[in-house]
């Protein structure tokens, strides 16, 4: 591959495509978007790519046959991306737990289904063999969630398999075949952050109605592809039905969304789709059609204080009426 594919953007996946098909691949650069601003994650020619030791099971198992480059290195994970065959997909590596935070990723337990009662004791005494599980639980948990969600049409990167420690997935692209960037840095005009924020609601819609709650949802876990959101970034999602802490995450996601979209639309400040879901799936009444508002249903109107000091007087003129008759009766019993 020539020099020229070393250019200001993102290597558009047809000529990652072509470089292959002319076995010639050499230096390209695939951009990483981050905070704002495009950054260069890797220069190196991929040729020269030391296949990283965490992937070399995946090419013994003939899972993955080349890895290109790394994506980026994130709080969790490092994504690569690699050949798999004809197919460029990516390779999520994850970290280990010392290496992320392990009490986050044990404050997140909660709700998720372990196999059996001594995995779930090992993991809450923090033996070896409980981290062990721990980790397991929380890799897997990314698969099994992309399974469950794209399987309900919820908008998610396809999920191939998750082996040793390393998720493979569909590589995510925009219009042009280059990696899709995260919404953080896509410009948002005024109509596109309510038809995104509108869209992402569905997702959030459609991931509830499949007991899913991501947990983490944020401008920067959701991408742009070529149609437009989608969800990434899964270990942390809980069980809806499971959870006691659900409610307040889906809450939490919900306004996250709300208040990054509301820099640009700024209607979409304090709104209350969260409690609203919430509600309604409580309720059994959430579908994906459901018109949402954005408001709940204030608490039922104060009470009538005037009606109840009238209910007052009347029982006590009652009493006294009732006391009075009694009076009498005594009376003509003594006569
Ligand atoms: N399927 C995908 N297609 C394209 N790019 C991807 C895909 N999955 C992840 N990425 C890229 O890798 C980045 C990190 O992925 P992810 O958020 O899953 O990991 P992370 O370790 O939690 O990262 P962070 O700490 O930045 O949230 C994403 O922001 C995105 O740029
Ligand atoms: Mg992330």
């Amino acid at each position: 591959m020539s020099s020229n594919l070393t250019s200001s953007a993102s290597i558009p996946l047809a000529e990652f495509r072509s470089a292959l098909t002319q076995a010639t691949a050499s230096v390209c650069s695939l951009h990483h978007f981050s905070a704002g601003r495009r950054q260069r994650v890797s220069a190196k020619p991929a040729s020269n790519m030391k296949t990283p030791k965490r992937i070399l099971p995946l090419v013994e198992e003939g899972l993955v046959d080349q890895v290109m480059r790394q994506l980026m290195s994130g709080k969790e994970a490092t994504v690569y991306v690699v050949r798999c065959g004809e197919e460029i997909r990516c390779a999520k590596v994850y970290k280990d737990a010392n290496e992320r935070s392990f009490h986050q990723a044990v404050a997140y337990q909660e709700g998720r289904r372990v196999k059996n009662s001594r995995q779930a004791r090992a993991m809450e005494k923090g033996s070896r063999y409980g981290r062990k599980m721990a980790e397991e639980v929380w890799q897997n948990a990314e698969v099994d969630a992309l399974y469950r969600l794209a399987a309900a049409g919820v908008r998610v990167p396809t999920p191939y398999i998750c082996f040793e420690g390393v998720l493979l997935m569909e590589l995510l692209t925009d219009a042009d075949g280059n990696a899709a960037p995260r919404l953080n840095d896509v410009p948002l005009t005024h109509e596109l952050a309510l038809d995104y924020h509108a869209r992402l609601l569905r997702q959030v819609v459609l991931m509830l109605l499949a007991g899913v709650i991501h947990g983490d949802l944020s401008e920067y876990n959701i991408l742009v592809d070529a149609d437009g959101p989608v969800i990434i970034d899964l270990p942390q999602a809980v069980d809806a039905a499971g959870s006691s802490v659900a409610a307040s995450m889906l809450e939490r996601d919900v306004t996250a969304l709300a208040n990054f979209f509301s820099t640009v639309a700024p209607e979409l400040a304090g709104s209350q789709y969260g409690n609203e879901i919430w509600a309604l799936y409580e309720a059994g009444l959430l579908s994906v059609d459901y018109p949402l508002t954005g408001r709940v249903a204030a608490p039922t109107a104060p009470a009538d204080v005037g009606a109840v000091l009238r209910e007052i007087e009347l029982a006590a003129e009652e009493t006294e009426e009732r006391e009075e008759e009694r009076r009498r009766r005594q009376t003509e019993t003594a006569l």
